[in-house]
């Protein structure tokens, strides 16, 4: 199936390792010009410097944290000065805020995963709307099941649930416009460096009885995986894909719906 996505702009936050690495990954093997970002300047150019090598596509790189109010229309604006549209935008930043401070937990959380989102939504919506003649217009959030079913820390299970709602809310009020918000929800995804993947090194007995107890497939699953899953949501193949909440975790959620 060709996605159709070949010179689209799309933003990736979160992009200089683990998932959002991998869904920037695949959108510059379909030929899409990137905006990646992260915190750590670092470890975020070499990415986009690997990702031009392997695979030819262009790739910026904005050096900044997607809960500083500033940083979304800075990633806005490199997106368009750059590439003169925003095709697709993809929100992967996020997860758990750690501290013995009960509010820090909370609000962190909450600015990692919903209201940063909300903030690089609003201000790429003018951009996704023009899009939407070309077959672009599309944002996809990255969720959890633990925000579909209850699991995680009570922080990351409300904001991730808080993250589901509201992007369904936004999904409804721009379908008019033609744009088209979805959430895809990975299980447990390991991979070298990230929380699992560590875990998987330091107590193997451990994450072994966890995959027993948890995952039906048998293992975790791979960045790849939910890569493929956000690249499809992102095209124009998607058309009709809109408000959904997809998981992507070899049937470890036990939700029904
Ligand atoms: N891995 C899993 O099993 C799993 C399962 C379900 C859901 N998820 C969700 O999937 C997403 C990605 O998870 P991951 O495991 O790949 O995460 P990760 O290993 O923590 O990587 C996160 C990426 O985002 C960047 N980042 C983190 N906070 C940021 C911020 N405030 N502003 C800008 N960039 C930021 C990191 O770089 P810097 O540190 O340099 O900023 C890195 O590039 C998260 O939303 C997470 O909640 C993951």
């Amino acid at each position: 199936m060709d996605l159709d996505l070949k010179g689209r702009s799309v933003i990736v936050t979160g992009a200089s390792r683990g998932i959002g690495h991998a869904i920037a990954t695949e959108f510059a093997r379909e030929g899409a010009r990137l905006t990646i970002c992260a915190r750590t300047a670092g470890p975020l150019e070499e990415a986009a410097a690997r990702l031009t090598a392997e695979t030819g596509a262009e790739v910026q790189a904005v050096a900044c944290d997607v809960t500083d109010p500033a940083s979304a229309e800075l990633i806005v604006n490199a997106a368009v000065q750059s590439y003169g549209s925003i095709d697709a935008l993809v929100n992967n930043a996020g997860g758990s805020t750690r501290s013995d401070d009960l509010d820090t937990r909370w609000l962190g959380t909450f600015d990692a995963n919903v209201r940063s989102i909300v903030r690089i939504m609003l201000a790429a919506k003018p951009h996704l709307a023009q899009a939407v003649a070309n077959g672009g217009g599309a944002v996809v959030n990255i969720a959890s099941i633990y925000g579909r079913e209850s699991g995680g820390g009570p922080e990351y299970n409300s904001m991730k649930s808080g993250q589901i709602a509201m992007s369904k809310a936004y999904a409804l009020d721009w379908a008019r416009e033609g744009i088209r918000v979805n959430t895809v929800a990975p299980g447990s995804i390991a991979f070298e460096g990230g929380g699992w993947g560590r875990r998987l090194v330091e107590q193997p007995e451990v994450m072994r009885e966890f995959i027993e107890h948890n995952i039906p497939s048998g293992r975790f699953g791979r960045v790849d995986e939910i890569a493929n899953v956000v690249v499809f949501l992102c095209s124009p193949r998607a058309s009709w894909v809109l408000g959904a909440s997809i998981n992507v975790d070899g049937g470890q959620s036990r939700s029904n719906i």
